[in-house]
């Protein structure tokens, strides 16, 4: 079976919406590693609009498991990220406007950029993922380029629709298997929820899913009776 990797960039978002010090990030991958994470992922973005540089380092302190640093391939990053030594990198695409990551990396257009990048990181030890769409002529150039490892992105399964989920399941399950024969390790994520994993978990050679979102809310579901009943117990004046 593939580990989890969970991403806790929305529990940093919910601190961010009040510039305050709870949720704590930190706090939270030691309850993701209780649930049995098995690495805790967290995206640097250069607008810091969640994660903060300071919750980087004490994650590395404190994670007993493995962090990956999601990140767009900029100077600024790359010395932040020989800094903190994250166990690996992903290297996202990264648009301001955004509200999530959109896509994947275009490496073809960049292919002389990436190799020297890549290089530069494995360089300090730190084992290299491109976070691609499932489409083979990414996955060769990822390989030509250094990577160990790529991320394939799900996104696009998880938002179609019944009639064609099937033909974009099929699409992430040959590049999973082509990748691999590449000696790639494989990775995937990005929208995958409790309907919609079971289908991409089942990928023989799949080493990793990356989920933050729908974790992230299903906590709030399962938590948030609990939270207003502790509330309800403090006002009561007994
Ligand atoms: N993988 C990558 C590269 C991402 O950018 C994200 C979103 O931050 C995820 C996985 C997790 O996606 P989701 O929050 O939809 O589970």
């Amino acid at each position: 079976m593939p580990s989890l990797g969970v991403n806790i960039d929305h529990i940093a978002n919910v601190r961010e919406a009040r510039k305050t010090i709870e949720p704590d990030p930190v706090q939270f991958a030691f309850l993701a590693e209780l649930g049995g994470a098995d690495s805790i992922t967290v995206h640097l973005r250069e607008d810091r609009r969640h994660i903060q540089d300071r919750d980087l380092f004490l994650l590395k302190d404190t994670i007993k498991t493995k962090l990956n640093l999601e990140m767009a391939a900029t100077s600024e990053m790359s010395k932040i990220a020989k800094e903190v030594l994250p166990h690996y990198i992903t290297l996202v695409p990264e648009k301001r406007n955004e509200v999530t990551t959109e896509g994947g990396l275009n490496l073809l257009s960049n292919e002389d950029f990436y190799m020297k990048y890549v290089k530069d990181l494995k360089e300090s030890n730190i084992i290299v993922s491109a976070f691609i769409d499932p489409v083979t002529s990414q996955i060769d150039c990822a390989k030509s380029i250094g990577f160990d490892c790529i991320e394939l992105h799900t996104g696009t399964y998880a938002n179609s629709t019944l009639n064609n989920q099937f033909e974009q399941l099929q699409k992430i399950k040959e590049a999973s298997y082509y990748a691999s024969d590449l000696d790639l390790l494989v990775n995937a994520g990005h929208g995958l929820n409790y309907q919609n994993v079971k289908e991409i978990a089942s990928i023989t050679i799949m080493n990793e899913l990356n989920i933050g979102h729908s974790i992230v809310a299903r906590a709030l579901a399962v938590g948030l009776e609990k939270s207003v009943r502790e509330m309800k117990t403090l006002i009561s004046r007994k």
